[in-house]
């Protein structure tokens, strides 16, 4: 079933426009029909979810760091985001991995922090068009998966949805086909499976990101495997957000 619509705003939106924004969103979409969760700036994060708070809608936090404290100007941890009353934290984007130069093993201890604070995370996976073009997709998601949840109990994942989103697929306007979308999932269940068993396997919750609009949700949403999206650019207008999810 899909029900997940989480919007990653990236470094883009001040208080201002998440107050326009919301308000605008809460008047078009049902947020107890569906999961609808906002990924925010940092800045902005204590007081969306003061702002939300009578209403459904979850706030993350785009990123966490892996350590419980100490000399690490600029970061945040995850008490401190547990203290702005975070929902949940998106671990492993693309653009982490790409522009800071994240790695699976520091992924893995940012997923295993968010655990021990009980914050829910959406742990972003995909390969990038070399990675396909080579054949090496799966195997990609693979080291990512393993690497990732490695320590990662089987109780926890509950409180963990995966995001697959193809590198290629992210802001380019080249979304994937249904085909590829449905054997990727197909081969993270195979391996979640492998990691864990068939039961996990079958529970695990997995949505799709990279270049979904209202022009193209209609035919992703016939996908059967998928539990929802991730949004970047078209979630930054509200309308185009609100059309995404009302379809
Ligand atoms: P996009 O971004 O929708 O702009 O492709 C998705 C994401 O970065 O999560």
């Amino acid at each position: 079933m899909i029900n997940y619509y989480f919007a990653n705003f990236k470094m883009n939106m001040t208080f201002e426009d998440i107050k326009s924004y919301t308000d605008s969103l809460l008047k078009v979409v049902d947020d107890k029909k569906n999961k609808v969760g906002l990924f925010v700036p940092y800045t902005v994060l204590w007081q969306t979810k003061e702002l939300l708070k009578d209403t459904n809608i979850l706030v993350g936090a785009q990123n966490v760091h892996y350590e419980d404290a100490g000399a690490f100007t600029g970061e945040i941890n995850a008490s401190m985001l547990k203290e702005c009353n975070c929902d949940m934290v998106l671990v492993g984007h693309s653009e982490r991995r790409k522009y800071f130069k994240e790695t699976n093993i520091e992924i893995n201890k940012k997923i295993k922090q968010l655990m021990k604070h009980n914050i829910k995370v959406v742990f972003c996976i995909g390969e990038t068009k070399q990675d396909r073009i080579q054949g090496n997709a799966k195997n990609v998601l693979c080291q990512q998966l393993s690497r990732g949840l490695s320590g990662i109990y089987e109780n926890e994942l509950e409180n963990i949805l995966i995001a697959y989103e193809p590198v290629w697929a992210i802001g380019t306007g080249e979304t994937a086909s249904n085909k590829l979308i449905e054997e990727s999932i197909c081969h993270i269940k195979e391996i979640i499976k492998d990691l864990y068993n068939s039961a996990i396997s079958e529970k695990i919750r997995v949505i799709y990101g990279g270049s979904v609009t209202p022009q193209n949700i209609k035919t992703l949403s016939k996908i059967k495997t998928i539990h929802g999206f991730l949004i970047g650019g078209a979630s930054l207008n509200y309308n185009n957000f609100a059309e995404i999810i009302n379809n």
